[in-house]
């Protein structure tokens, strides 16, 4: 038989472009690897001694325009394409992209790695690292220590798997519980979000991994954040959405910021001059890096440039050579922007390169075992007892029949399958974790995932002990990966349009109906029973609160989670971890929230603050979280004022009144009730977590400083510090009912 030509040249273009696909999948499946460090055989001196300023200086000055620009995006889009895209389908991996390599002025490039709970891109031999509670369950323990802890963790795999730059905190504030990346940040409050972004940063930073907070500013909506444009007030930027940045900023000093998809003020932030050059560096003094987030970051380069975005992640597409060639030749711009653009990421990055490594951050590092001991040990303080009537924790008798029940109950659930993703080697689940537990006990455990509701209301009746696991999967929250073309459909018609997503934002807040039955129906038949909750932030559960004695948050736990859930159960661990943020009491109380929209406006108020300036009924209060120990505080002391000091002392007691040693989170807020203009009721301005024995007292000092007393005056652009007699309410939670009071006055 004869073949038509026709058909043989379509055959043809067929197989060559089949091949030419196969020739680029090879190629970009097996990418090269460079190295990241300053390579010392160069230098006649030790590389960390050499002077960063002046080597940059002189780089800078021998590069011809392109090699500029060169250091101004990800990687060139026909190779990077194909290596991201080939990768994260065909391998489930996150590929390195090299950014800002030079190889005739042997400039090492820099490689990004996502991190909000372990190390993302791995190395090729590497298929698993160490996978942490997710970063609001690590707010909810309050423990800053073990946040920086964790990041010098991440960081150190980090380098191990051969990148250098962490695209990590997340430190947008939560806004709405149904926000899809709720799990990535640290909660509600501005002071919680700043003191963690900080030791954050610290603890990435001090393995030579640069830092980049995200997302800046204002991304609390996941579902349109490439098409939305967020409006507020003056005073509600600074006050509320940017204060926790510029902590970071100016305590943490990472070495870069990465800006946020959506549009603040009608302007996308990749290019918002007032945001990235007028707040960032020229009131908070940033002296980094800014980079876009990825794809979609940027639409105008040439506004970026003028707006001081850095640099355009991951591929090359705004910043092209034309584009900016043509603003020159044209005098759009001068090539000194450029220069001074690319002297502040040369600069800071180079510093990092050069730097003087106190270890070899080899292969072996990764999954120590100190490091699995730390994803326990922080599951363990991040858990969250929310009631207990007498019911934990559970009895260790002999004998026992322990029901495991739901469908999260045997379930590997560490979050969202998004940027955030870690891959741990094992994922220890509510059932393996009690399983284990009681191991060589003589009791049994029984697993049933709850298909059958009856089947699992039977079982329930036997049971001594009943362990409900409810909550979410990736499927439910997490990132969204959906078109922009989606996006832009969906915000016109006001609702989803086109396929579901994975992940995004949660539009109802309470739990499956199915849960919800679950709880319902067992709990009649059981009341030795607690209902532990998998999830990213706030539920809805007015549906079955009242009829649950007990009630724990156990978040996306991370790698060791059922462990430590085992712990807590049984009080070999007692809970000491606190709300993030606050539960409604009912869900129409949050701010507006619309996933579906190009535009929001962001009022003054939310969280606590919104909840007692409106009187509005809470479920459970902001900062909210009980122990198996009972805590008394007392003698509540303010101690100096003095006006030549910048802070106000404060001191108060703290007894253990119970024989169970525990932890007890101390929160201090500072009322502004007297203010003569609109103010909250009252911020959180400090806390300390505090272990104490049986009977223990304890006198714990406070600082509260002044310039954090101040207002944003918006017509003077001013911080202003009113002279009027404020508050200081210090206790375990921010209900009003639970804290010690007392006033004081700044003396002019
Ligand atoms: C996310 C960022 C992330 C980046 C790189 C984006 O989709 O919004 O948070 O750092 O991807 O993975």
């Amino acid at each position: 038989m004869t073949i038509p030509k026709s058909i043989k040249y379509i055959l043809l273009v067929i197989a060559v472009i089949a091949s030419a696909i196969i020739i680029i999948l090879f190629y970009n499946l097996n990418y090269k690897m460079y190295p990241l460090k300053a390579d010392q055989s160069l230098y006649s001196q030790n590389i960390w001694e050499i002077n960063i300023d002046s080597l940059s200086k002189k780089l800078l000055s021998q590069m011809s325009l392109e090699e500029k620009i060169d250091q101004m995006y990800g990687e060139k889009m026909y190779k990077s394409i194909p290596k991201f895209f080939g990768n994260f389908l065909l391998k489930q991996r996150f590929a390195h992209i090299y950014v800002g390599r030079n190889e005739r002025l042997n400039i090492p490039p820099w490689v990004l790695s996502d991190g909000p709970r372990g190390a993302r891109v791995l190395d090729k031999n590497i298929s698993s690292v160490t996978t942490f509670p997710v970063a609001m369950a690590r707010a909810a323990s309050w423990n800053t220590e073990l946040e920086y802890n964790v990041h010098d963790v991440i960081s150190k795999e980090m380098r191990a798997n051969k990148t250098n730059y962490a695209a990590t905190p997340c430190i947008n504030l939560l806004r709405h519980p149904g926000w899809g990346r709720a799990q990535e940040t640290y909660g509600e409050d501005q002071w919680l979000l700043g003191k963690f972004g900080v030791a954050a940063v610290k603890g990435i930073e001090k393995n030579n991994v640069m830092a980049c907070p995200k997302h800046f500013a204002l991304n609390s909506i996941e579902n349109s954040r490439w098409v939305l444009n967020v409006s507020l007030d003056e005073r509600t930027l600074h006050e509320v959405y940017l204060p926790h940045f510029k902590k970071v900023i100016q305590d943490g000093k990472p070495a870069s910021i990465m800006s946020a998809y959506n549009k603040v003020r009608g302007e996308y932030s990749g290019s918002n001059k007032e945001l990235l050059t007028d707040i960032l560096r020229e009131d908070w003094g940033f002296k980094g890096f800014v980079s876009t987030d990825w794809m979609y970051g940027v639409y105008d380069g040439i506004k970026a440039i003028k707006a001081g975005l850095n640099v355009e992640m991951p591929w090359q597409d705004e910043y092209s050579y034309n584009i900016i060639r043509e603003a020159i030749s044209t005098n759009i711009i001068e090539e000194k922007e450029i220069d001074s653009l690319v002297i502040t990421s040369l600069r800071t990055r180079l510093k990092y390169a050069f730097a003087y490594d106190s270890i070899d951050y080899n292969h072996k590092l990764i999954l120590d075992k100190s490091h699995i001991d730390l994803a326990r040990a922080v599951a363990e303080e991040s858990m969250v007892l929310i009631k207990n009537k007498n019911i934990l924790p559970f009895s260790k008798d002999k004998n026992l029949k322990i029901g495991v029940i739901g469908k999260l109950a045997n379930t590997e659930n560490t979050g969202d399958l998004g940027s955030s993703n870690s891959t741990p080697p094992y994922v220890i689940t509510p059932y393996q974790g009690i399983k284990n537990y009681h191991k060589n006990k003589n009791n049994e455990v029984i697993l049933d995932d709850g298909d059958n509701i009856n089947s699992s209301i039977e079982l329930a009746k036997k049971l001594d002990q009943v362990i409900l696991v409810v909550g979410y999967t990736f499927e439910d929250e997490g990132e969204y990966v959906m078109s922009r073309g989606q996006m832009l459909k969906s915000a016109e018609a006001n609702e989803l349009v086109g396929i579901k997503g994975i992940g995004g934002d949660r539009i109802r807040l309470n739990l499956s109906d199915y849960d919800e039955k679950l709880i319902n129906e067992i709990s009649k038949v059981n009341k030795n029973l607690v209902v532990v909750y998998v999830g990213g932030s706030a539920i809805d559960m007015s549906k079955w609160e009242k009829n649950v004695p007990s009630i724990l948050f156990s978040w996306y736990s991370g790698m060791e989670g059922g462990n430590a859930l085992a712990k807590i159960l049984y009080g070999d661990v007692n809970p000491s971890g606190k709300l993030p943020f606050t539960i409604a009491a009912n869900p129409n109380d949050y701010p507006y929230f619309n996933p579906y929209t190009d535009s929001i406006y962001y009022g003054y108020y939310h969280g606590y603050s919104l909840f007692e300036k409106y009187n509005k009924e809470i479920a459970y209060p902001f900062g909210h979280g009980l122990s198996y120990s009972d805590f008394k505080y007392k003698n509540l002391e303010i101690k100096d004022i003095s006006p030549e000091k910048k802070y106000i002392e404060l001191s108060l007691d703290i007894k253990n009144n119970s024989q169970i040693e525990g932890k007890e989170i101390i929160q201090l807020y500072v009322g502004f009730e007297n203010s003569n203009i609109d103010r909250p009721k009252k911020l959180l301005k400090g806390f300390k977590k505090v272990l104490l024995k049986p009977n223990e007292i304890k006198k714990i000092n406070f600082e509260i400083e002044i310039d954090d007393l101040k207002y944003y005056d918006s017509s003077s652009k001013e911080w202003i510090l009113e002279d009027i007699t404020y508050k200081v309410l210090l206790g375990e939670s921010s209900d009003n009912s639970k804290l010690l009071t007392s006033d004081f006055k700044i003396q002019f």
